[in-house]
């Protein structure tokens, strides 16, 4: 992997290489330390972020990299003055041997590699992608389910600009017997091209209106987060969550059944469900600090 841009470029052994890399440096992470060290990574985020960005840096300083960054670029970078984002990574890889992007345009991590002599990991790009989530998502579910072939699947709240989700179902489709079952409000559905994508890759699919008709099977509850943010962007009215998950609600689903979720969470998941053994969202973002050291480690250590 030279570049993380998006998870259609990810093959299914691609995939699975990076999940059997990242549970070897999670068992034996001090055997990584030196592995980038005198690198220097940059960090430029300019969408708010707490797991993406520090997990992205306590794994460059855990496998040995230094860091340079902007948190809030919107503000502190000379985006302010109209540097162009092309601009600022023609720039930054003066200074940098990697740079981790979050950005609000849906085609900015595809910007910045037209213009890319290093490295580009996209940590999140407007409605559209989020492929490191995606990985840290397909990791938690096999560190579970021990599987990721035939699996049932419910994907709740936001699907429309939901860019966790997108990245999920493009790597989860890679595998066989997929079954997703969708729940949303009429405007937040799942966009055409992920139905067609599901369609294509022969992943069975469901929508519901209900969180009373999911089948309280399903091996994995997928919540979100409604995306506030990029509802005002389009000028829909922001509305609150519409399915509410709770441990009452949870209970009815099977003993199997894992809930996740990307976080943040606001109001469409309870905490009366978090020493509940088969909430999993914390387990899920600690995850993501091994799987994108993993990420680090095929960008930078594998294409010299
Ligand atoms: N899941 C996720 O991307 O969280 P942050 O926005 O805090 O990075």
């Amino acid at each position: 992997m030279k570049h993380l841009i998006s998870c259609d470029q990810i093959k299914k052994e691609d995939l699975l290489s990076l999940l059997t890399l990242t549970d070897k440096i999670k068992n034996n992470p001090v055997f990584y330390t030196e592995t980038l060290k005198n690198k220097v990574i940059a960090t430029l985020f300019y969408e708010p972020s707490t797991r993406t960005r520090l997990s992205f840096s306590a794994a460059a300083v855990r496998l040995g990299a230094s860091l340079i960054n902007t948190e809030n670029a919107n503000e502190n970078s000379s985006a302010t003055k109209g540097e162009t984002l092309e601009d600022t990574i023609r720039i930054v890889q003066g200074y940098a041997d990697a740079i981790i992007l979050r950005h609000p345009d849906d085609e900015a991590a595809q910007r910045a590699v037209q213009v890319a002599t290093i490295p580009i990991i996209n940590a999140g790009s407007g409605g559209k992608e989020h492929p490191s989530q995606g990985l840290l998502d397909l990791y938690t579910i096999n560190t579970y389910k021990k599987r990721l072939d035939n699996l049932k699947i419910a994907i709740i709240g936001d699907l429309k600009y939901g860019r966790t989700i997108h990245s999920l179902l493009k790597l989860l489709t890679l595998f066989d017997g997929i079954e997703i079952h969708a729940l949303s409000v009429k405007e937040l559905e799942l966009p055409p091209l992920f139905e067609n994508l599901l369609k294509k890759r022969n992943a069975k699919y469901t929508k519901h209106t209900t969180l009373n008709t999911l089948p309280k099977d399903v091996d994995i509850i997928y919540q979100t987060r409604i995306q506030k943010e990029r509802l005002q962007n389009e000028g829909i009215q922001a509305s609150a969550a519409s399915f509410i998950i709770d441990k009452k609600q949870f209970d009815t689903f099977s003993a199997d059944t894992y809930l996740m979720h990307p976080l943040p969470r606001i109001e469409e998941m309870n905490s009366d469900i978090d020493n509940d053994p088969r909430a999993i969202f914390f387990s899920q973002a600690h995850n993501g600090m091994y799987v994108r050291m993993a990420v680090l480690y095929q960008c930078l250590c594998e294409n010299k």
